[in-house]
């Protein structure tokens, strides 16, 4: 484990889009397990430097200032400061932490653009695109929705289909809309600048092939292009918003965002270099092939780490290549996927401002989705504080503080002659600081921290078996050698906390007064010295608090989990049909009612019921799941692309387990025979009916 040579790592996260805040389905994906990594690297002693930034181009920009009525950049500010502190505050250490609108990012991005395509390694392609005649603009990436060409998924997006993954051209799109407006576009003729991607293609295969490490789904992915074979990509777009095109003839045309996000991962290093008073140094990383060079992703973003960026590094020349494409599967929350646009999810800013970051650190780290999706639910985080933080680590860390302070004077006690016990209790902690070495240099985030746990409860039941408060009693030197040994595996403990949770490891490193110590020796150093006997330790504190039942219903019914009314039990509930004369209403009742147009983008059979369908509705604003009793009267044939009623503010409610957000307006009859309301004209998502 303890090699003398230093390595010299680069590590990269996703930038994120600042384009909303950041979500644990984020952080779990892209940025805690890089920040673990890097942690223990960095204690290692390596030479290692961690870089992201903020993604503040592309169509998730504009749509959101579309959104909230304010310009890109106020949109990019906004959430690149928000997201900035939010990374702060749980401990995800950057060395830097950049933004893709600063002039070393357009400097740096155009002058790839302009080497490749000086190369010849560019081509330009007259071809149509998809242009919305209401908005007068062409409909690039994110701009336009429709149905997958590959798997029929109905809302899949202008650039990837986030169901199959595919990355797509728009123009391939089925039933293809503009995002902005609804409308269905047109085509029109313009030109653009390609990557000829299929030129690399052998040399991409052969880099990939020798990387035994890669986890099989990057390989799996890589391994279904170049089957298929890779095609050319456009690398600029007939858009606003973004790096204009550095061409002449290219005039009002702007850089694609993934060609310049990933250089954002460079100008990010060169920004570090300057800020550090050594503006040369990110070639040190970027351009010596000693590197070893990380990227942490979510997994939809293969196809750009593992085959774009490497191709236009490739292009470009002199620069490294990744050693690791690091991607984790997704994050579920409560068993159903995030969703940014129906706001369930579970917001990094809004999680920090009531609860600490460790624990939050200490779950998504043992259910980090390595090697498939994995679930976070609210009751689970509240089982592994209370019952794994509080009542293992930071029980056997207080009572051992606690024992040492009372009978010990706050004194490391002088040992003698440990017994069989002490000793297989210090070297099995050693051997699991070993297997978390092992398992971080491997990216197993899950199993290195399932090892830190693993040397408390141990620990515990050392301290149990040693019974030191009856040893107190009859045999002081053995009492002395149990809270000797006791407290040499909290020093452990701490060196494994280190990486994981740092907030907590800083205090608990103040418990037992070796900052110093800690801030200057190594991991190998810090894991082999003993705290010398006769040390003075500081007042223990306590580490981990227990979280109430309370606390965590407040979180449920944030998500409208907990508070649902449940109509289990009347599949119809939305569509009563009673016509008992009801009560005058006045106008300002009626207003209350939130009706609004919404189109319908896809249906399915709710499970183990006859009539429920669950509809996937676009209301304007986001896409929401209604629950209807309907499956009897209309197929999902009948129903997709339907512009029908629906009440946007009724309370969620729970129908056979499913929650459904509103309720869509139908006409009933005593016969049970239904129609829907629909609107007589095309009318866009959205539209209020008053
Ligand atoms: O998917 C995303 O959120 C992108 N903004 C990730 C960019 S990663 C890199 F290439 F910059
Ligand atoms: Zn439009």
């Amino acid at each position: 484990m303890s090699s003398n040579k230093k390595e010299k790592i680069l590590v990269t996260s996703a930038l994120p889009y600042a384009n909303g805040p950041i979500h644990l389905g984020h952080l779990a994906g892209a940025y805690l397990p890089a920040d673990i990594f890097v942690r223990y690297h960095r204690l290692k002693k390596n030479d290692i430097i961690y870089i992201c930034g903020s993604d503040e181009h592309g169509v998730p920009i504009t749509l959101r200032a579309e959104q909230e009525g304010i310009k890109p950049q106020e949109v990019a500010d906004k959430y690149h400061d928000m997201n900035k502190l939010s990374f702060e505050k749980a401990g995800i250490s950057f060395d830097n932490f950049s933004k893709t609108t600063l002039s070393i990012h357009y400097e740096t991005s155009t002058e790839f653009f302009r080497d490749i395509y000086e190369k010849d390694l560019l081509i330009k392609k007259g071809e149509t695109q998809l242009y919305c005649e209401k908005d007068k603009m062409f409909l690039a990436d994110r701009f336009v929705e429709g149905v997958c060409p590959k798997c029929g998924n109905l809302g899949a997006r202008g650039d990837q289909c986030e169901k199959c993954g595919k990355w797509l051209d728009p123009t391939t799109l089925k039933e293809p809309k503009c995002k902005l407006c609804g409308s269905t576009p047109v085509q029109r003729s313009t030109e653009h600048w390609y990557i000829q991607l299929g030129r690399f293609q052998k040399q991409l295969e052969e880099w990939i092939l020798n990387k035994k490490d890669w986890k099989d789904n990057v390989l799996n992915f890589c391994k279904g292009w170049f089957d298929q074979g890779l095609e050319d990509r456009a690398v600029t777009r007939d858009l606003d918003w973004g790096i204009p095109v550095p061409l002449e003839e290219a005039e009002g045309k702007v850089l694609y965002v993934w060609f310049d996000a990933p250089i954002g991962y460079i100008s990010s290093t060169k920004e570090w270099a300057g800020n550090i008073g050594e503006p040369d140094k990110w070639k040190d990383y970027w351009c010596d092939q000693e590197t070893k060079l990380y990227h942490f992703i979510g997994k939809d973003n293969i196809v750009f780490h593992a085959i774009f960026f490497p191709v236009i590094l490739m292009a470009k020349g002199g620069y490294i290549l990744p050693d690791n494409v690091v991607a984790n599967e997704f994050l579920n929350l409560e068993s159903r996927k995030f969703s940014t646009s129906q706001n369930f999810a579970v917001w990094l800013n809004d999680y920090l401002s009531e609860f600490p970051p460790d624990p939050l650190r200490y779950c998504l780290a043992s259910i980090s989705p390595e090697t498939k999706d994995s679930d976070f639910s609210w009751k689970d985080f509240q089982a592994r504080n209370n019952n794994e933080l509080a009542d293992v680590l930071g029980n056997f860390i207080n009572r051992t503080l606690v024992f040492a302070f009372k009978n010990f004077d706050g004194k490391v006690p002088e040992p003698e002659r440990l017994s069989d016990e002490d000793i297989s209790i210090l070297t099995s902690a050693d051997n699991l600081l070993d297997d978390i070495e092992d398992n971080l240099v491997k990216f197993r985030v899950r199993q290195g921290i399932g090892n830190f746990m693993e040397i408390a409860r141990r620990a515990n039941k050392y301290f149990n078996d040693c019974e030191p408060w009856v040893t107190l009693k009859n045999d002081r030197q053995k009492c002395a050698n149990t809270v000797y040994t006791s407290l040499q595996i909290v020093k452990k403990l701490a060196l494994g906390m280190a990486p994981f949770m740092p907030f907590s490891y800083e205090k608990l490193v103040g418990m037992i007064n070796l900052e110093d110590e800690f801030r200057s020796n190594s991991w190998d150093e810090l894991k082999s010295e003993m705290i010398p006997a006769g040390s003075e330790l500081n007042k223990p504190g306590i580490l981990f608090s227990k979280i109430e039942d309370e606390t965590i219903n407040k979180e449920l019914e944030k998500l409208k989990l907990a508070s649902p009314v449940d109509s289990d039990a009347n599949e119809s509930q939305d569509q009563k049909t009673e016509k008992e004369k009801l009560d005058e209403i006045t106008i300002d009742d009626f207003k209350k009612i939130d009706l609004r147009i919404a189109e319908i983008k896809s249906a399915s059979p709710v499970p183990k019921t006859e009539k429920l369908l669950r509809l996937e509705v676009d209301d304007g604003d986001d896409i929401r799941f209604i629950i209807s009793g309907i499956a009897d009267k209309y197929t999902a044939g009948d129903l997709i692309g339907k512009k029908i009623v629906v009440i946007a503010n009724l309370k969620p409610a729970k129908i056979r387990g499913e929650i459904s957000n509103g309720m869509l307006l139908a006409a009933v009859t005593d016969e049970d025979d239904l129609a829907l309301v629909i609107a007589d004209k095309d009318m866009k998502p959205g539209t209020r009916i008053s």
